[in-house]
């Protein structure tokens, strides 16, 4: 911009229109385009400064009814960063600094106005450093204050979730236990079996570290695993002599089953499928999708030694109890085969310590 065309909105603060006029010559001389306002005492002032949009304020020292002090204080107390220069005759250097000390930014001789445009030129630069340093942090304020914003509620969105999920738990645990005394009601053996296999199991997921979430996932599949053999007759579930094979394909069917009446129903945890995958083993050897490895959930692999291990130890209606160091063996003789090497290694080291349970 051509500093001929820069306009100047200033407040005159003096008594005399001559000198006034003066000083606008003085600016117009110096590039500027002035439009002022002439005041002489505080109220003009203060009204002035908070109802128009200022540049500067020029200041008279003593005027009949008001003073460059006095005026100093006023803009200060009104809190608006306006430049104020003291435009005087002469005042002498302690009154000078005591306006300077007050909040004055400059003071010029009406003698001798040589230095009154650069001093304004110099304020208004610093006036606009001071006004873009005061935008940015008054965004940088409104933008944090949508951040804190945007985590409470994102904070109070992750309360009610868990409020919902602690419910949807609650609701599950519950259909769970109805499920599991349909089991007990009908097949003693099988609840008291799942029982202890559930401890166990939920005693080596323990040990091996995994996360709450998984626990939780095999505490409640623990308690319906073998949910499928309600679909089972139960003369076959309670039978003492040696199983046909179409008896023991039957009972194989027990983990479709499971999955069938599970698979429907919404849980935080995969249910079905740890259900489904119980009788699996880790060379493909399992039933009933010959899953292998990583294909297997660790849920599972846990009930399935912890299964295997609850079923050898104890007696089971066609045969005697093998007795809990044959179902070690069998679990640490194929552990990496059909067994998870951690698994094995976690639950033969909780019986070692005698924390199995
Ligand atoms: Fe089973």
């Amino acid at each position: 911009m051509n500093m001929k065309d820069q306009s100047l909105r200033v407040l005159m603060v003096d008594d005399s229109e001559d000198d006034i006029q003066l000083i606008i010559r003085e600016l117009k001389k110096g590039g500027y385009n002035p439009v002022y306002e002439r005041v002489e005492t505080a109220d003009a002032m203060k009204k002035n400064i908070e109802e128009k949009q200022l540049d500067i304020i020029l200041c008279d020292y003593e005027m009949p009814k008001f003073n460059a002090p006095s005026a100093i204080t006023v803009l200060k107390k009104a809190n608006i960063d306006i430049p104020i220069i003291i435009v005087s005759g002469t005042i002498g250097e302690e009154t000078v600094i005591e306006c300077m000390r007050l909040g004055a930014q400059d003071y010029i001789m009406k003698g001798n106005l040589s230095r009154l445009c650069p001093a304004i030129a110099r304020e208004l630069k610093d006036a606009e450093v001071r006004s873009k340093k005061k935008q940015a942090e008054f965004q940088r304020e409104a933008e944090l204050d949508a951040l804190r914003q945007n985590i409470t509620e994102y904070k109070l969105a992750e309360e009610k979730l868990q409020q919902t999920i602690d419910k949807l738990k609650h609701v599950i645990d519950a259909s769970m236990q109805v499920m599991v005394s349909a089991v007990e009601t009908r097949d003693p053996y099988t609840y008291g079996h799942q029982l202890r296999s559930t401890n166990m199991a939920c005693a080596i997921a323990t040990d091996m570290g995994l996360d709450q979430d998984k626990k939780d996932g095999i505490k409640m599949a623990g308690g319906i695993y073998e949910i499928g053999n309600l679909c089972v007759p139960a003369e076959i579930l309670s039978k003492a002599s040696k199983l046909s094979n179409i008896e023991i394909s039957l009972i194989k069917e027990h983990s479709l089953r499971g999955y069938e009446m599970l698979k429907n129903v919404g849980s935080p945890w995969p249910l079905a499928e740890i259900v489904y995958q119980h009788h699996e083993r880790m060379n493909g050897s399992g039933y009933p999708r010959n899953l292998t490895g990583d294909e297997i959930l660790m849920e599972s692999r846990i009930l399935a030694v912890s299964d295997v291990l609850e079923s050898m130890s104890s007696r089971r209606p066609y045969r005697p109890a093998l007795g809990l160091e044959v179902a070690l063996e069998e679990i640490e003789k194929n552990k990496g085969i059909l067994y998870d090497n951690a698994v094995v290694d976690t639950c033969l080291k909780l019986f070692r310590e005698g924390r199995n349970s």
